[in-house]
């Protein structure tokens, strides 16, 4: 169906590490092959018509998250994108909003996740004594251990930050991938921290409470994470935490 198609790509085009250069869009002209996504329309914008062209890729398949990108309006990874979804044959790219622009479509969801994980503490708080370098594995019920996975599939594409109007708009607030990052460690049994501790970090307009519930997040979020589910569970735990 989708063969035999002329596309026409809008591409947001600007090098902020080139002097005197000015954000502008930039049309471009392909034509559509069988299967086409997103990312593979543009590795051959830049192959056969600009090598100027940026953007990120590193696995094509949607596990980097790399990749991600508002395509049409909405944020999403070009390599997991149909360009047959559009039958407008038209597809409008822009840089994913909220992020440090690296230049045209890429950006730096790689300094954001780092301060992020530093911000919240993003890692393991285990028991000083249970720690055993000759331990190989440590033991999890199964329950648990399903638990954990289901949250560790995020990507850390940034999809979700930018869907997020309240991020948009304040640039404080820790977002979806905080909150369910946080959740990840407060479901793991092996984490010393308290209800209190996490209370401490997003129990406050920059964390649970400030979601106004618009459900970008959720909408979007290429791996189809529970984010509202995960939300609502630290809410309630938070809302309880100190009384
Ligand atoms: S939660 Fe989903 S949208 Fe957000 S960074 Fe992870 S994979 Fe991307
Ligand atoms: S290239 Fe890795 S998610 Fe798209």
């Amino acid at each position: 169906m989708s063969q035999g198609r002329t596309l026409t790509f809008n591409i947001f085009r600007y090098d902020p590490q080139e002097p005197g250069d000015k954000p502008k869009m930039v049309k471009y002209q392909i034509e559509e092959a069988p299967g086409m996504t997103v990312f593979i329309a543009l590795n051959m914008l830049r192959e056969k018509q600009d090598p100027s062209l940026q953007f990120d890729f590193v696995c094509r398949a949607g596990i980097c998250g790399s990749c991600a990108m508002v395509i049409n309006g909405f944020p999403t990874l070009a390599c997991r994108t149909l360009t047959s979804k559009y039958p407008k044959a038209e597809i409008t790219l822009m840089p994913l909003p909220g992020f440090e622009l690296i230049g045209d479509l890429s950006v730096n969801t790689g300094k954001f996740m780092r301060e992020l994980a530093e911000r919240l503490k993003l890692w393991l708080h285990p028991k000083a004594d249970e720690v055993d370098i000759h331990r190989i594995e440590a033991p999890m019920a199964p329950e648990e251990a399903a638990k954990l996975y289901e949250l560790e599939r995020c990507v850390e594409c940034g999809v979700c930050v930018s869907a997020c109007a309240t991020k948009q708009m304040r640039d404080t607030f820790v977002g979806a991938v905080g909150m369910m990052k946080i959740a990840r460690f407060e479901l793991d049994s092996r984490d010393t921290r308290s209800v209190e501790d996490f209370y401490h970090v997003i129990g406050n307009q920059d964390g649970v409470f400030g979601c106004m519930t618009l459900l970008g997040c959720q909408d979007n979020c290429p791996k189809d994470l529970p984010h509202m589910q995960q939300i609502a569970y630290l809410r309630r735990k938070m809302a309880t935490a100190l009384v």
